[in-house]
């Protein structure tokens, strides 16, 4: 495994490097299916490009599923590498310095390896299942909050306004009973927080694999928990994250559920 990882965090931080060389210069926005919501820049593309080259000159018969879509050896393979060349479109685009990049590796479907690149902090999150979470080496670990009262919580709202409005009631819920909401722009950075401590819980809808699969292995392996909302077993491919550092994991679930 130590290879898978070593290829991984080094295609992470030559995307990442991209990324920070290109901040606050010109460069092309399109809008996805014309909302003006939901965005990508050439700078996403260039960063998908130079990963998925980095990872199948690497594993020429890994599979490779990336946003942008961009693609690895179309032949069945149980490896399945899963890319969000740039986690925070929106803020990059505005000159917000909340973004970073996401790469994980899915094994007959279970997350097994999982790296987040903060090119801005150059802060490199790494987890290998069954062997803890790292941010630069150092180990990360959840944090104790305990209560609602003692948790700073994040939050994201998806692109389509339905879903927007659809967060909008959690949202004032849990305003009033946790120390206060952050919301980053970036899922997979809000997942890295929750592994480091500075976030107590997240919660969002309609995310999708690459926004989730490396940062819930990274939770995970910090010693936090992800479920759905409803406490049920968390899948990359469902409708909704909840992430916390366990302990505040119930009072969630009922504050989402409107008890
Ligand atoms: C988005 C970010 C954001 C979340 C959106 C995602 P992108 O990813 O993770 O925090 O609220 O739902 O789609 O488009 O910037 O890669
Ligand atoms: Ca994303
Ligand atoms: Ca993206």
């Amino acid at each position: 495994m130590q290879d898978f990882r070593t290829v991984a965090a080094a295609a992470a931080q030559q995307a990442g490097t991209i990324i920070a060389d290109a901040y606050r210069t010109d460069f092309r926005v399109d809008y996805k299916e014309g909302a003006t919501t939901n965005l990508v820049t050439e700078v996403d593309r260039r960063a998908e490009a130079a990963i998925i080259e980095t990872l199948s000159r690497a594993f020429p018969d890994h599979r490779i599923l990336a946003e942008e879509g961009g693609e690895g050896s179309p032949q069945a393979s149980p490896y399945q590498w899963i890319v969000d060349p740039l986690d925070g479109t929106t803020n990059f685009a505005h000159g917000f310095p909340a973004f970073c990049v996401s790469i994980g590796l899915e094994v007959e479907g279970r997350v097994v390896l999982g790296v987040v690149y903060d090119p801005l902090r150059r802060e490199l999150f790494e987890a290998e299942a069954g062997k803890g979470a790292f941010l630069n080496g150092e180990r990360l670990r959840v944090s104790r909050a305990a209560t609602l009262e003692q948790s700073l919580l994040v939050t994201g709202f998806a692109y389509d306004q339905d879903g927007r409005r659809g967060n909008l009631e959690h949202f004032s819920r849990l305003v009033l009973r946790s120390q206060g909401i952050r919301r980053t722009g970036s899922a997979a950075m809000d997942l890295c927080y929750v592994a480091s401590g500075r976030i107590d819980g997240f919660w969002e809808m309609k995310l999708c694999p690459w926004d989730v699969a490396a940062g819930s292995l990274i939770v995970v392996e910090a010693g936090g928990v992800i479920t759905d909302f409803a406490g049920r077993a968390f899948s990359i491919y469902g409708h909704e994250v909840l992430a916390s550092n366990g302990l505040v994991h119930q009072a969630m679930v009922e504050a989402l559920a409107g008890r």
